[in-house]
């Protein structure tokens, strides 16, 4: 039987974009989107949607209340659906067993509770979440052992392959859509089910199907793949640095390989983001808990390569900056953890920020989508200071890069924000104290023309200081 309700719980980065475009593609399908947080859902209702995603407001616009609803009527909506996805947070741990490693599994087990305890009719339960392996016989068991009677449940795993700001293009022509259910011909019949929901967009060869823990480990794997190509060429960037190579040079010259390829090798301040450090630190705990200690501690190298890039990226701001940056005045341009999104979760800016405090710098912060109250929360949480008073006097938001890099010493690049690449850097320059730095995070300036302004210039993986130096050198000597 073709499906014609879907419910959604969890209203996130991940279930409003997926379920939008779901709506979109299926008219025919009733999709209720349901969350705990009325003030998400009023926001999911409102003219201003709880995240920025490029293209999703219309989709939003074209499919709300006609067959696209937010609410926080969970179990009506579950009540009504023969096919749910768990679409709500897996975060890390913060205590109790395999705290800072192993996924939190208490909303995805709170939200299976929810949906033994409403059912009444058979429902298929799809995890959307990214989860560790085997979680499915978790939801499994938690469903069976409540079930009333006459009811059956089919578990898949549907896992979400979306990157931020870019969410609806990838979902509109995903690469692949992966789901994972049982062997058994209820399990076969499920995943047909769900087959058909997405064949009206995406090709049937693109939609592959495995066994639940194949689809389950393909997330985890998928992102710490990711993640080990961004950490392998940050660390080529530490020995450009100290050669005279240059990383972007080394990059175009391997991702040229068609084995390898050039995506997700651009050297950065390091990757930021809710998944991949949490993805990875799920992985690297499962494998502790198989005791595969050598894979563990492979998966946990990613990590700890992207911590030192990050610390990397700060110390060079400090000590170029005569090793002291107490009471200086540091513009951050960028607060996300990429461009086109509003997110802030693990964005590089914020261990950024924290170490220029901690040294007691001013900062002015600018971001073109992170809202004030977003950066004030993130700079004042108790893992970035003990004293959120101290930091409230450092820190001013800017809303624009003018005024933010203005009487400034030094400019630092956290986020890739095209309008970066557009501004008026003369103007930039007149306006900073001088010595002016920049400190290129992201690598995305012309820095031979920053240079010819008078800017001493730092990026990623490339030795940029010598000219700079000898540039001011040369300048205090014409004079
Ligand atoms: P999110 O925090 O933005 O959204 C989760 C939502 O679930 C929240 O609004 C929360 O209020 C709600 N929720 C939690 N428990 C609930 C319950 N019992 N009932 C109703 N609502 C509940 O998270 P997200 O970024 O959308 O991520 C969701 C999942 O998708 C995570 O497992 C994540 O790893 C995975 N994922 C995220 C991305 C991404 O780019 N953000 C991409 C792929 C996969
Ligand atoms: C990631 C995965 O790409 C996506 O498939 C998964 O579903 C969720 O996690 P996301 O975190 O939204 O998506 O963004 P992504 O584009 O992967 O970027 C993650 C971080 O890596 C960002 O901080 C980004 O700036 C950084 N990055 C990315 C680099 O530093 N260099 C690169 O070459 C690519």
């Amino acid at each position: 039987m073709p499906i014609t309700k879907i419910c959604c719980i969890g209203a996130g980065y991940v279930g409003g974009p997926t379920c939008s475009v779901i709506a979109l593609k299926c008219p025919h399908i009733r999709v209720t989107v349901v969350d705990k947080s009325y003030e998400r859902i009023a926001q999911w209702n409102s003219s201003k949607l709880p995240i920025y995603e490029p293209g999703l407001d219309d989709v939003v616009q074209q499919r709300r209340n006609k067959n696209l609803f937010f609410s926080t009527d969970i179990a009506q909506a579950i009540e009504e659906a023969e096919l749910i996805f768990i679409s709500v947070n897996t975060p890390t741990k913060t205590f109790g067993n395999g705290k800072g490693r192993a996924a939190d599994l208490k909303y995805v087990e709170s939200a299976a509770r929810m949906i033994a305890d409403i059912a009444t009719g058979d429902k298929i339960v799809v995890e959307k979440s990214t989860v560790p392996v085997r979680a499915a016989e978790s939801i499994m068991n938690i469903l069976r052992a409540n079930h009333k009677p006459g009811v059956s449940y089919q578990i898949l795993s549907n896992p979400e392959f979306l990157a931020e700001g870019t969410a609806i293009e990838d979902l509109l022509n995903a690469d692949r859509v992966l789901i994972g259910g049982e062997e058994s011909p209820e399990g076969q019949a499920a995943i047909e089910q769900l087959c058909q929901v997405y064949e009206h967009w995406i090709p049937r060869k693109n939609i592959i199907t495995t066994n639940t823990w194949s689809s389950e480990l393909s997330k985890l794997a998928a992102n710490a793949i990711l993640a080990q190509r961004i950490s392998s060429i940050n660390s080529l960037s530490a020995v450009c640095e100290a050669t005279g190579a240059d990383v972007s040079e080394v990059a175009r010259a391997v991702g040229l390989d068609s084995r390898i390829g050039p995506k997700f090798m651009q050297a950065s301040v390091g990757f930021g983001g809710s998944c991949f450090q949490k993805d990875i630190l799920n992985l690297v705990y499962i494998c502790e808990c198989l005791n595969l200690p050598e894979v563990a501690a492979y998966w946990q190298q990613v990590i700890d390569m992207n911590e030192y890039q990050k610390s990397r990226f700060s110390a060079k701001v400090i000590e170029s900056l005569f090793n002291t940056v107490t009471d200086k005045k540091i513009s951050l341009l960028g607060f996300a953890f990429k461009k086109n999104t509003g997110d802030t979760r693990e964005s590089p800016a914020i261990h950024v920020a924290k170490t220029l405090l901690d040294e007691g710098a001013k900062l002015h912060i600018y971001d073109p989508k992170v809202e004030e109250s977003q950066i004030l929360l993130d700079l004042t949480h108790p893992s970035v200071t003990a004293e959120p008073e101290h930091v409230r006097e450092r820190i001013s938001i800017y809303k624009d890069a003018y005024s933010a890099t203005k009487n400034t010493h030094a400019i630092v690049i956290c986020t890739e924000w095209d309008e970066f690449m557009e501004l008026d850097f003369k103007r930039i320059y007149a306006d900073m104290m001088k010595p002016a730095y920049i400190f290129d995070g992201r690598k995305i300036l012309d820095h031979d023309k920053l240079q010819k302004i008078g800017f001493i210039v730092q990026t990623i993986g490339k030795k940029l200081i010598r000219s700079s130096i000898s540039r001011v050198w040369g300048s205090q000597t014409q004079m």
